[in-house]
């Protein structure tokens, strides 16, 4: 029996000349080719100015410091998303602050108000899984309050909310091509903003301060991207489209076929482009369901078993916090393939498997 893949990165004859390309050229620091990748992903987000880094890490790091948050500045962020979340803020100097979660896996805008205190600087939703978190309440608590949004939108390629993109809503926006995300340069991150000023400070910190050689201007990283990653990065975002298309049609395939789970629910005025398809196995053990599955030939994903303030690394910013949706989500979900490469038959394995496990009581 074949195992049907939780994720599966796909690469072809395409990505693979594109490197040769940039390997004989000689050529492989940041140069032409990232240049080329920026301009071709501000088309994914309404025209904004795109800045490559070597990873989605890197490119909300970047965009944090970037726009002034530091130290003595909150930022409001979810627990229920990837340690790289909070991580970059606590990177920036900032001190993140945990809210719960809403109905879709993403930053709760009622619980974001109750989090506000005289510090907040800034709102970080992330669009978890692929899903848009409520941007439009986001940016009017943002806009009421006097505080920057940024969006971690880092699983969420071509999402959108009220029909804007991901990462054309807020100040800065950082997105990653990791292997397993919609799509891949490899490593890497591209931050996002329509702040001209913004963006400049992200091309100084991406390079060591410098915009010209030698003439340093503020203390920065090496975080560029290099032009053998941005190649494949081209490629993959040529192939974006077509199979964002198929992840929607597959997960529209689960919605009708599963039974006996709670399939993922989407927001009205969201686009949501199955990073991951996820679902919740409530009055079930969940690791035990998965191991199930994975016993069937079904490979399953738990993103993620521990939440942030739960995480040794991060609980010290959480001390008193009580996240009862996040704790829950933690316990109940289970995201199933969804990725592209899936064929007809696969996905009625995967409804098959699922509905026989969720029926025994697994
Ligand atoms: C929600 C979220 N934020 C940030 C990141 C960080 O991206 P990277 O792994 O490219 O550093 C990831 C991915 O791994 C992620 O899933």
């Amino acid at each position: 029996m074949i195992t049907i893949p939780a994720a599966k990165p796909i690469i072809g004859d395409d990505e693979r000349a594109a490197v040769d390309r940039v390997l004989q050229s000689g050529m492989l620091a940041q140069g032409s080719e990232v240049a080329a990748f920026e301009s071709e992903f501000s088309e994914v987000v309404a025209g904004r100015h795109c800045m490559a880094v070597n990873s989605g890490t890197s490119a909300l790091h970047m965009a944090l410091l970037a726009a002034g948050v530091g130290s003595g500045d909150e930022v409001i962020v979810p627990s229920f998303t990837f340690a790289a979340t909070a991580n970059s803020v606590v990177l920036a100097g900032a001190t993140p602050v945990f809210a719960d979660i809403d109905d879709f896996f993403c930053l709760d805008p009622a619980a974001v108000e109750r989090a506000i205190s005289t510090r907040t600087r800034a709102i970080m939703p992330v669009h978890l899984y692929g899903h848009p978190a409520s941007m439009d309440r986001l940016s009017a608590i943002a806009a009421t309050r006097g505080l920057l949004l940024f969006e971690d939108a880092a699983q969420a390629h071509a999402a959108a909310f009220g029909g804007t993109p991901v990462g054309a809503h807020g100040i800065a926006a950082a997105f990653s091509f990791y292997p397993t995300k919609n799509m891949t340069s490899g490593e890497g991150g591209m931050v996002v903003t329509a702040d001209e000023g913004v963006a400049r400070q992200v091309r100084l910190l991406r390079n060591q301060g410098q915009e010209i050689r030698y003439r340093n201007e503020i203390v920065g990283f090496n975080t560029r991207m290099t032009d053998i990653h941005a190649a494949i990065g081209r490629v993959q975002l040529a192939k974006l489209g077509g199979w964002t298309t198929q992840r929607r049609a597959n997960a529209a395939a689960l919605d009708v076929g599963l039974r006996n789970v709670v399939i993922p629910k989407v927001a009205p005025g969201a686009t949501h482009v199955y990073h991951q398809y996820t679902i919740r196995v409530p009055g079930h053990d969940r690791d035990a369901f998965a191991e199930q599955l994975n016993g069937r030939g079904i490979g399953t994903g738990v993103f993620y078993p521990v939440p942030n303030h739960e995480l040794p690394s991060l609980a010290r910013y959480a001390k008193g916090v009580d996240l009862p949706r996040t704790s829950a989500a933690a316990a109940e979900c289970l995201s199933l393939p969804v990725h592209p490469s899936l064929s007809p038959q696969d996905l009625d394995r995967i409804i098959e498997a699922v509905n026989t496990v969720a029926k025994a009581g697994a």
